[in-house]
């Protein structure tokens, strides 16, 4: 159910515009969903778990924001397609787009990696978010404005041993963007690879030299997401790596 925007949100940047964010149930889609709510974007929550979407949009709805869960495996095209397509009925737009959703298996040498575990990785995280771009171009092109955010990583840029299969999907994924940008500039989208280091998430496994406290939060990531959202028109960060400042293993 629709609520009164508060006079905050209406004032607030990005208070006209939808934002469809996958992977919003937990860590970094969901700061990124939080932050773009804060901003004024009314959002569509899409992850595979929905309690933990619910809880990401009682947050959004807790403070005035419109939040709408749709439980979406993304491995599953016409999942994919039906997401789109409930974001396009409920708010008749879809504003930005951002191609969060994805993970890996635990670091494993090639020789004994499992093609599934290959093909699940290649699926969700390089191959959904293509479909999902695919999907929602159509309108943006026609509206001549949009914004796509795709989540890489500093493994877009190097490979890390053990971590083959996510390298390949982050580095297509940036090889993707990149033609993706020249194809849309002209329409007034913008389009953005979002690379940050290692970030205080369920991703990142338990290690003893390692102090969390000094890796990148969830938080600091939705700040730069948001703000590739509300940056000049003039303008597109185009690529943008975030490192913590800190040192975090000992
Ligand atoms: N954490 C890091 O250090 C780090 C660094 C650089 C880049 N990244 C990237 O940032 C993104 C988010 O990572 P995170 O650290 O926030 O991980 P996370 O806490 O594990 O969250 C991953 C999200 O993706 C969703 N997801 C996974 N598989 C899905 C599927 N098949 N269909 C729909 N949703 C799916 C998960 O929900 P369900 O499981 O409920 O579906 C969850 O909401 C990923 O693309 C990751 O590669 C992370």
């Amino acid at each position: 159910m629709a609520s009164h925007p508060s006079p905050l949100l209406e004032q607030a940047p990005l208070s006209e515009q939808v934002a469809l964010i996958t992977g919003a149930g937990r860590g970094i889609g969901r700061a990124i969903a939080l932050r773009l709510a804060q901003a004024g974007a009314k959002t569509t929550l899409a992850a595979r778990t929905e309690q933990e979407l619910q809880a990401t949009a009682r947050s959004i709805q807790d403070t005035g924001g419109e939040a709408f869960a749709v439980p979406t495996d993304l491995q599953q095209d016409e999942q994919v397609t039906t997401l789109v397509e409930k974001t396009l009925a409920r708010y008749k737009r879809i504003d930005i787009l951002v191609n969060n959703a994805g993970g890996g298996p635990p670091r494993t040498p090639i020789v004994k990696s499992r093609l599934a575990d290959w093909e699940s990785v290649l699926r969700v995280n390089l191959f959904a978010a293509m479909s999902l771009t695919k999907h929602v171009l159509p309108a943006m092109i026609e509206r001549r404005h949009g914004a796509i955010i795709m989540l890489g990583s500093t493994a877009s840029l190097s490979g890390r041993a053990g971590e083959a299969a996510y390298a390949a999907s982050k580095f297509g994924l940036r090889g993707f963007t990149h033609a993706l940008f020249e194809e849309v500039r002209r329409y007034g989208i913008k389009v953005s690879l979002l690379c940050p280091g290692s970030v205080d998430t369920a991703l990142i496994p338990y290690n003893k030299r390692l102090n969390r406290d000094k890796l990148l939060s969830p938080n600091d990531v939705a700040e730069a997401a948001c703000n590739i959202a509300i940056s000049s028109p003039r303008a597109c960060p185009a690529e943008v790596i975030l490192q913590s400042q800190f040192e975090p293993f000992t």
